[in-house]
């Protein structure tokens, strides 16, 4: 079996100094807000799995509609030998192209969650004994060099994770993984579709009240790492659509005024009754949107793959 590589590219004082960066930007700014990373610790990783299989949360049904139906054309179009995978998570779907790439050499999934790499890592290992496995827990954002591994490359980016980028953010992303890439090689790019608002909400606000506890898990991970008071109950989960940006906000509002402490940063916060602290932003594209980011980051689209009931969409993009 080929041994199983986890590579950190951010050491592990450049995230906490990350942390601190952007909790005391995050909630001493206007408005209040924090970046959507911190979400994925072990606990919140889990979390999110369990969203995929909620009733409400389609994004990862219909996305695995559109892998199971389309790998073979994106392999086909890709040649891929390398798999990179950002944001992978669980890697669950990317079986569906792991099973299509049959002149794969190389995987690497590249995430934030270690938890979730190691957990993904052993089980693609298992099932594929001649595929050499390198995880990189590394922030997307934030470094993308890829390590030399057979070209052409196809570089994945499922689940919608796209939207969850500021619409600048997502710019400096799309020319990063461009300026990754080699001509010829191809990006894979999952985005969730603008739809019906009530479907929209209430895929991000669910009867069993998961995406709540995942909302408020970044509370904890700012608990536990900044020695921090907040009481997770005194905050309730908001989950908006917003017209104008075509994008969900979620939100944490606190439920009575109250002061957190947050000792490793020696702050201390006022919150006022009904006061809001943004977590995620989720946007929701239309082809031409994504298209034209495509295309204005230098990225050509050559495929748009759709499910049945327009959901969500695949693109896939090639290096000129
Ligand atoms: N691709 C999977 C998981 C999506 S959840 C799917 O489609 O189901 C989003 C994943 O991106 C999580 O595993 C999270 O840890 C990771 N992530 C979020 N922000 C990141 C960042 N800035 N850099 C690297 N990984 C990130
Ligand atoms: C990871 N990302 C695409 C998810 C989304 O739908 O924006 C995160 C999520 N937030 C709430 N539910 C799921």
């Amino acid at each position: 079996m080929s041994p199983f590589r986890v590579t950190r590219i951010m050491p592990e004082d450049a995230t906490d100094a990350a942390l601190r960066a952007d909790v005391l930007a995050g909630l001493t700014g206007t408005p209040r807000a924090l970046p959507p990373k911190w979400f994925y610790d072990a606990r919140g990783s889990d979390l999110f799995e369990r969203i995929t299989a909620l009733p409400e949360y389609y994004p990862t049904r219909a996305e695995r509609e559109i892998l199971a139906v389309r790998a073979g054309e994106i392999a086909a179009v890709s040649g891929a030998r390398s798999l990179v995978e950002l944001g992978s998570g669980s890697s669950e779907k990317t079986r569906y192209l792991l099973d299509a790439l049959s002149g794969l050499s190389a995987y690497v999934p590249v995430d934030v969650s270690e938890s979730a790499l190691r957990q993904a890592g052993r089980a693609i290992t298992a099932e594929r004994p001649g595929l050499d496995v390198h995880a990189l827990i590394a922030d997307f954002t934030a470094d993308l060099e890829l390590p030399e591994t057979p070209g052409p490359r196809l570089v994945a980016f499922l689940g919608g994770t796209v939207g969850n980028l500021l619409p600048e953010e997502r710019s400096a992303f799309l020319t990063s993984v461009r300026v990754a890439l080699a001509p010829g090689d191809t990006l894979l790019l999952g985005t969730d579709l603008v739809k019906d608002e009530r479907v929209l909400v209430r895929a991000y606000d669910d009867a069993a009240g998961v995406t709540a506890a995942f909302n408020r898990n970044v509370l904890s991970v700012i608990n536990r790492e900044l020695a921090a008071d907040f009481d997770l109950e005194a905050f309730e989960h908001v989950a908006r659509w917003n017209a104008e940006r075509e994008w969900i906000e979620m939100r944490l509002r606190a439920r009575t005024a109250q002061t957190v402490k947050i000792k490793e940063l020696d702050l201390a916060v006022d919150f006022a009754a009904g006061e809001e602290l943004r977590t995620e932003v989720s946007a929701k594209f239309r082809e031409e949107r994504v298209r034209a980011e495509l295309v204005a980051a230098g990225l050509e689209p050559v495929r748009w793959w759709t499910d049945e009931a327009h959901r969500f969409a695949l693109s896939l993009a090639r290096h000129p």
